[in-house]
């Protein structure tokens, strides 16, 4: 039987960032408030007239029209709500892979689609996005990664960790790859519409192939994570397969959650939270890069064009992991090894949260990090 592999990075978050001073492992922006969402009197009258009932197991039916109507050609009995991005990988994954099936996947990544596979008994084969160019995909490899057995090909776009968004030349080699084979392709987007240097929000995969699932959160791009509602959009004939997967897990996300998502997803909000965050990483982005150019010769950068994280190198002779633990336990700051993305000398630092928050973190990293570099 396989040995169950925890998911490392998520395990470290879940124990450590409520009892450290400066939390700076997180991946989204500083959340909105429930009053910043629910701002009008009459809409506070409608939420606390809600029953607390089960909704509609797989999403209320005017939330999945809403989502529908971001995928075009999309309709909402292609929609799946779940609970979290973190549901639909879950979900998805099992739906269309089984023990032993081969599937592909880029690498850095948000490791819980290699967990879940690993768990599962999957053969997992990877590709690399490659720093030394700027974080792009190695696309050789990726050819070579897929073969004849090559089930699923696993995306995350815009990237954790490194915010890298793909070209469309490169979203297009990887339909082709995955094309050449009659792959799924599972793409994860839940940095879409967090994107720092462009007013364009990042294109999903699907319709660009008829084999897409297509995942999304309200955790990140919109800033609400504690709302946990995700969804997947699935070709015509899959929905159902994944919703029953679904009806073990969960069954459904809130009511409450569901109506509230509702709210997020009107179009004039919608447009509003995608700009807030776009403000929030464009602003904490400009303090962490300032803060890095103070570090010359110990800490380098590929400017993420997404997210509110960087992947910042370290030129230190300290792994990740163990500069990590003397973070927290020295300077009570949590931020991510790299050795959780299986790229030592590196962390994920947040930039997310408020500027005195994010600068009195950034100072605490440079006291244990300067004194490391002076011997
Ligand atoms: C790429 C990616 N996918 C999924 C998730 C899970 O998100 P959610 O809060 O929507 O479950 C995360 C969370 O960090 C993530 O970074």
């Amino acid at each position: 039987m396989i040995k169950f592999q925890p998911f490392e990075m998520e395990a470290m978050m879940s124990q450590w960032e409520n009892t450290v001073q400066y939390n700076l492992s997180e991946s989204g922006v500083h959340p909105l408030r429930l009053a910043d969402l629910v701002d009008e009197p009459e809409l506070v009258h409608q939420l606390l007239a809600t029953e607390l009932n089960y909704p509609q197991a797989n999403g209320l039916i005017e939330l999945r029209e809403r989502i529908a109507s971001l995928y075009p050609g999309a309709t909402a009995d292609q929609v799946l709500v779940t609970v979290g991005a973190a549901e639909a990988n879950f979900v998805t994954l099992q739906t269309l892979l089984a023990a032993g099936d081969e599937m592909v996947m880029m690498l850095p990544n948000y490791m819980q689609i290699w967990g879940l596979a690993y768990n599962a008994g999957l053969c997992v084969k990877t590709f690399n996005l490659d720093e030394a160019c700027g974080w792009k995909p190695d696309l050789e490899q990726l050819r070579q990664a897929v073969t004849n057995r090559t089930k699923l090909i696993a995306i995350c776009n815009p990237n954790n960790p490194t915010g890298y968004i793909l070209s469309a030349a490169e979203m297009d080699a990887i339909v082709a790859a995955a094309d050449r084979v009659g792959a799924w392709i599972l793409a994860d987007e839940v940095y879409s519409g967090a994107e720092r240097m462009a007013d364009v929000q990042t294109p999903s995969f699907w319709g660009r192939y008829d084999k897409v699932l297509a995942i999304n959160s309200l955790s990140k791009a919109y800033g609400l994570p504690g709302l946990r509602i995700g969804w997947v959009v699935c070709p015509a004939g899959t929905a159902g397969e994944v919703w029953r997967r679904h009806e073990y897990t969960t069954i459904s996300a809130t009511m409450l959650a569901n109506k509230l998502a509702t709210l997020a997803l009107t179009p004039t909000t919608r447009i509003r939270l995608i700009q807030r965050t776009r403000a929030c990483v464009r602003q904490g982005y400009a303090l962490l890069d300032a803060w890095i150019n103070t570090h010359d010769g110990i800490l380098d950068v590929v400017p993420p064009q997404a997210a509110a994280i960087a992947f910042v190198r370290y030129h230190l002779p300290i792994n990740s992991t163990a500069l990590v633990e003397r973070l927290r336990k020295e300077k009570s700051v949590l931020v991510v090894p790299g050795d959780h993305f299986g790229l030592d000398h590196h962390l994920r630092i947040s930039f997310g949260p408020p500027s005195a928050y994010l600068q009195a973190g950034l100072g605490r990293i440079h006291e244990l990090i300067t004194n490391l570099a002076s011997g």
